[in-house]
């Protein structure tokens, strides 16, 4: 199965995100993937729950919104309302995730979790009942354009193994350094959801349809 592909729009042109939006969503996008940084957490800033508002009614796709920020249990709720579909979050980013997932669950929202290259698969061992979504970082959460970390197709290969094992519908996602290339490694480790921003955006938006191809194997 062809997987998800979830672009991320801190590759797009920030001046006219809305288009950018409805173009991605026009060439094949399954998800938007929406990336928050607070400067501390991580060390970039980008945008909050105004922005996600503002996107959410240039598309019906799932806003797929990854949370890098601490703390983290304020502003579940913003974003919540916001508009977003799944709100993913990092175990480092407060000091009671399941706390943090039971909030996310409550506001009627799907839960997902990030872990960063250092942070085992085990991290999910009481959380995999809960969720329903796991998003794999395989570059250090900041940036875009970082390269692939080959060490964590080793981990999505160990999540796979949990997921079926927890016989739950949750999505395996992977995010960083993804191109047609590492996806396909990450699909045959076990992911079925894939983040890009690089490689959706290069080349200008009469270029998407074929980048999103391209990355789904299908190009
Ligand atoms: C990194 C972000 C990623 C990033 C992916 O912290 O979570 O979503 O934008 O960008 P590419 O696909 O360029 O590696
Ligand atoms: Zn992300």
């Amino acid at each position: 199965m062809a997987p998800l592909i979830a672009p991320s729009i801190l590759s797009a042109d920030f001046a006219r995100l809305g288009e950018e939006v409805r173009a991605i969503d026009a060439a094949g996008a399954d998800w938007i993937h929406v990336d928050v940084m607070d400067g501390h957490f991580v060390p970039n800033l980008t945008i909050g729950p105004a922005v996600v508002k503002a996107l959410r009614p240039h598309t019906r796709k799932p806003l797929d919104v990854h949370l890098m920020i601490a703390p983290i249990d304020p502003y579940l709720e913003a974003f919540a309302e916001a508009g977003a579909d799944h709100l993913t979050v990092h175990p480092e980013a407060g000091p009671h995730v399941h706390r943090t997932v039971q909030a996310i669950k409550a506001l009627g929202k799907q839960a997902g979790i990030a872990l960063n290259p250092a942070t085992p698969a085990k991290a999910l061992d009481y959380l995999i009942d809960e969720i329903d979504l796991v998003l794999v970082m395989s570059v250090n959460p900041g940036f875009g354009g970082q390269h692939f970390i080959a060490s964590q197709l080793r981990k999505i290969a160990a999540v796979r193994t949990m997921i079926d094992k927890a016989g739950r519908d949750i999505r395996l996602e992977v995010d960083g350094g993804i191109d047609a290339e590492t996806a396909r490694r990450c699909v045959e480790a076990g992911a079925d959801a894939l983040v890009a921003g690089t490689a959706t955006f290069k080349g200008g938006p009469e270029r998407y349809a074929a980048n999103i191809a391209a990355l789904k194997g299908l190009g």
